[in-house]
C-alpha cells in the first residue's frame, strides 16, 4: 500500500490520473515481472484501477502436463487485493492454446477435462475476479463464420462454447461472462458474426453476461466505424468491455509508409478518442470499463518481435513513463464528457 501512495504523490505525470478522469473502471494488463519494476508500478498504481493478468492467467500458462500451476495468476491476485485493484480474468478458452494438453483423449475425457479445467480455474478465482473472458476470439479472421479448431470438433462449434459459460456460471455464479474478440470494429462483417454469435449463445441459454471488444486500433480503421460497432453491441442491453485497447501507428506490410508523424499522431487520436466518446455515451450499467493493453508502449505485445519496428506507440505512456497521443486522446474524451 504504501508504494501506491507514493505513486500517486509523484509530481512528474502530466495528465491527471486516467482513473480519477474517467466514470468506469480504466485496466491495464499485468504480469508478475512487472510487480518488481518500481516505473511500472508508480504508473500503474496512479492511473488503473483494474487488472487483466496478460498471459499467466491462460491456460497455456495454468495447464502443464502435472496438473494445474497457480503461482503466478495468485500473486498478480493477490497485488490486485492489496492496492485495490479489481481483477479480470482472461482467458478460459481460447482456439489457440490448450491443443497439445488435450491431445489423444477419449470424447469422454477430453469433456471431462474441459469441464474440470473451468471448474479449477473460475473457482479459484471466484468473487475475486468481476468477470472472466470465457470465450476468446470464436469468429473466423475473414469475419465469415466461426473458427474450426479442437475445441469446436470435439465438443461442437456451439456446444463448446455454451458448455465454456454454464462451467464458468457453476464455478462463479456472480462473475460477469464474456465473450471476447478482435477486429471487431476494423472489419464490420466480423462484427455482425461475432454480434450474431451472442445471439446464438443467448438463444441457446449460454449464460453470456457482457460483450467484450478487444480493440486493438489502428490508423487505418475509418472514422464512424468504431462508434458504429459500440452502438450495435450496445443494443444486447449487455456490460462492454473494451478490453486490450491500444493503437498501433503502423500499417502492416505494404509500400513504406510515407505519411507524417503529425498525420499518424492526429489519425491515431481521433480513433482513440472516437471509442472512448462512445463507449462513454453508453448507460453506466453497460459500462464494464476501458483496459489498456499495456501499461507503457515498450509494454506492449506490439514491441515484441515479430510486430516490433522500435517505434510504434500504441499506449498511454511513453518507455519513460510522459504520456503520449493515447493519454490525451483518453483524457480529453473524459474531461469533455463530464
Ligand atoms: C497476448 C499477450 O499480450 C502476450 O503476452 C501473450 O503471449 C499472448 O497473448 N489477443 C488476445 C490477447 O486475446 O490475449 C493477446 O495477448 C493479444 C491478442
Amino acid at each position: 500500500m504504501a508504494s501506491g501512495c507514493r505513486a500517486a504523490a509523484q509530481p512528474d505525470i502530466a495528465v491527471p490520473p486516467l482513473k480519477s478522469l474517467a466514470p468506469y473502471r480504466v485496466g491495464t494488463c499485468a504480469m508478475t515481472g512487472q510487480l518488481d519494476d518500481a516505473g511500472w508500478t508508480r504508473l500503474a498504481l496512479t492511473h488503473f484501477n483494474q487488472i487483466t493478468p496478460e498471459w499467466e492467467m491462460k491456460m497455456e500458462y495454468i495447464l502443464t502436463p502435472d496438473g494445474y500451476r497457480f503461482d503466478a495468476p495468485d500473486r498478480i491476485a493477490s497485488w490486485c487485493d492489496s492496492h485495490g485493484m479489481a481483477l479480470h480474468g482472461t482467458t478460459l478458452i481460447w482456439y489457440s492454446q490448450g491443443e497439445e494438453a488435450f491431445r489423444g483423449l477419449s470424447r469422454a475425457d477430453y469433456g471431462q477435462r474441459f469441464d474440470r479445467y473451468i471448474a479449477a480455474v473460475a473457482g479459484r478465482y471466484a468473487g475475486r475476479v468481476r468477470g472472466w473472458d470465457v470465450v476468446n476470439e470464436a469468429v473466423a479472421e475473414d469475419g465469415v463464420g466461426l473458427r474450426s479448431h479442437h475445441w469446436s470438433q470435439n465438443l461442437g462449434d456451439i456446444d463448446h462454447m455454451r458448455r465454456a459459460f454454464d462451467q464458468a456460471k457453476q464455478a462463479d455464479p456472480d462473475a460477469v461472462l464474456f465473450l471476447n474478440d478482435y477486429n471487431l470494429e476494423n472489419n464490420p462483417r466480423k462484427g455482425a458474426t461475432f454480434l450474431k454469435l451472442v445471439e446464438q449463445l443467448l438463444k441457446a441459454g449460454a449464460p453470456v453476461g457482457g460483450i467484450g471488444s478487444q480493440s486493438h486500433l489502428n490508423i487505418e480503421i475509418p472514422e464512424g466505424r468504431i462508434s458504429a460497432f459500440i452502438h450495435e453491441a450496445a443494443q444486447f442491453g449487455l456490460p462492454l468491455h473494451i478490453s486490450e485497447l491500444d493503437a498501433s501507428r503502423r500499417r502492416e506490410g505494404g509500400p513504406p509508409d510515407v505519411r507524417s508523424v503529425s498525420f499518424r499522431s492526429r489519425q491515431q487520436f481521433d480513433r482513440v478518442k472516437e471509442l472512448t466518446d462512445a463507449y462513454s455515451r453508453l448507460p453506466e450499467q453497460q459500462r464494464y470499463g476501458l483496459t489498456l493493453w499495456g501499461v507503457r508502449d515498450t509494454d506492449s505485445w506490439l514491441r515484441r518481435p515479430p510486430h516490433d519496428d522500435g517505434r510504434d506507440s500504441p499506449l498511454a505512456f511513453d518507455a519513460s513513463g510522459q504520456p503520449t497521443t493515447v493519454a490525451r486522446a483518453l483524457s480529453e474524451s473524459w474531461l469533455r464528457s463530464q
